[in-house]
């Protein structure tokens, strides 16, 4: 499956066309609007007040995790916090060393760069970031051959901000460069209620206080997923119901999506299924699992693997996937892996 096709699943982290206007009416200015995810936002606080109090920029600061969990939305709130400007670009969209050059010598003092995707950064593009995080400096060579000189051309202070979905495909020594590393966790139900409460006064939406419970447990504790289906909701009631979303309207609305009542849909079903009947439960390596229901590897990596994985349903071991006995008790299937007198002790 192609990116496009990911982000037009209802499920999917990813953003589709259609979100674009809707993030940006429904995100977040400030922390204090920002739900959830405590620890970061507690340790963004301390980090924030200290270096106003020094009158310093902020360290570098990665945030990473799933699509749709406030990467982007955290760090232009780290910036309006911070009372700086902010400079977006992406791992994609540098292409040569001389792009992130250019993008880093018109940086001014105190002034944050957010990278996005900076797992997809080349390599020589990244070799322009180490001196540029470490030291403030960036080398430019003049010239060929035996004659090239180095030269080295200071920069302001400024804070890099960068967000990936993959951690582990960011090399070591970029990681290593940033002060900070934040790891956005899923969202428990009560912070997408809160969410989705917040997101239909914005919208100025009737909703009925049960109809949140019923979104929320199909949202995969994804924001970005909640508003969503919060907006898919909205247009059912305005069509069939005047407008107000009662719980029935919400679940009837909810149950012409094909996601069943935790989120899942035909591709977390068809990975499940998969591993559970064609490979005894696994384990099994995620390029298999692909190719058997003709699926990208990454798309399941990124987009589906986080969340069952969160559910308990996947685990990731040195041979490969393995289904467990909590997938196999959703989907139905009395799997015999899970019937041997070892499994019931488990
Ligand atoms: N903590 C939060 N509180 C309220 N709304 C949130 C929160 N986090 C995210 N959102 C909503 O979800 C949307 C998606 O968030 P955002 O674009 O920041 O995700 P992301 O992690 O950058 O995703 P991607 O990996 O696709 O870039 C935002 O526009 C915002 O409306
Ligand atoms: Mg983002």
């Amino acid at each position: 499956m192609r990116e496009g096709e990911a982000a037009a699943r209802i499920i999917s982290g990813k953003p589709s066309t259609e979100d674009i206007s809707l993030d940006t009416n429904l995100r977040p200015k400030r922390l204090t609007d920002f739900v959830g995810q405590e620890k970061v936002k507690g340790n963004l606080k301390i980090a924030i007040a200290a270096a106003q109090k020094r009158g310093e920029p902020l360290d570098h600061i990665l945030l990473y995790g799933p699509p749709g969990l406030g990467k982007t939305t955290l760090a232009h709130i780290i910036t309006a916090e911070m009372g700086v400007n902010i400079k977006v670009s992406s791992g994609p969209a540098i292409e040569r060393p001389g792009d992130l050059a250019a993008i880093l010598t018109n940086l001014r003092k105190g002034d944050a760069l957010f990278l996005d995707e900076m797992h997809r950064l080349s390599r020589v593009v990244e070799e322009i970031l180490y001196p540029a995080m470490e030291d403030y400096a960036i080398d430019i060579i003049l010239g060929k051959g035996p004659g090239a000189r180095n030269l080295r051309l200071n920069l302001p202070r400024f804070t890099l901000i960068g967000a990936t979905t993959r951690y582990a495909l960011m090399s070591p020594p970029l990681r290593d460069r940033f002060g900070v590393v934040y790891r956005l966790d899923f969202y428990d139900e009560s912070a997408i209620k809160t969410i989705l409460r917040r997101s239909a006064s914005i919208l100025g939406l009737e909703v009925e206080e049960d109809s949140y419970s019923q979104i929320a447990c199909r949202a995969r504790g994804t924001p970005r997923v909640a508003n969503r289906l919060l907006k898919r909701v909205r247009d059912y009631a305005q069509v069939m119901a005047n407008g107000v979303v009662t719980e029935p309207v919400a679940i009837e609305a909810l149950s012409k999506l094909e996601i069943d009542h935790i989120g899942l849909d035909e591709v977390d079903h068809k990975v499940l299924h998969t591993i559970i009947q064609k490979f005894d439960c696994g384990p099994v390596g995620l390029d298999t699992v692909a190719a058997s229901i003709s699926e990208e590897a990454d798309t399941i990596m990124d987009v589906y693997e986080p969340y069952l994985l969160q559910l308990g349903f996947l685990e990731r071991t040195p041979r490969g996937r393995v289904a467990t006995r909590l997938a196999c008790e959703h989907l139905g299937i009395d799997h015999k892996k899970w019937q041997s007198p070892q499994a019931s002790l488990w």
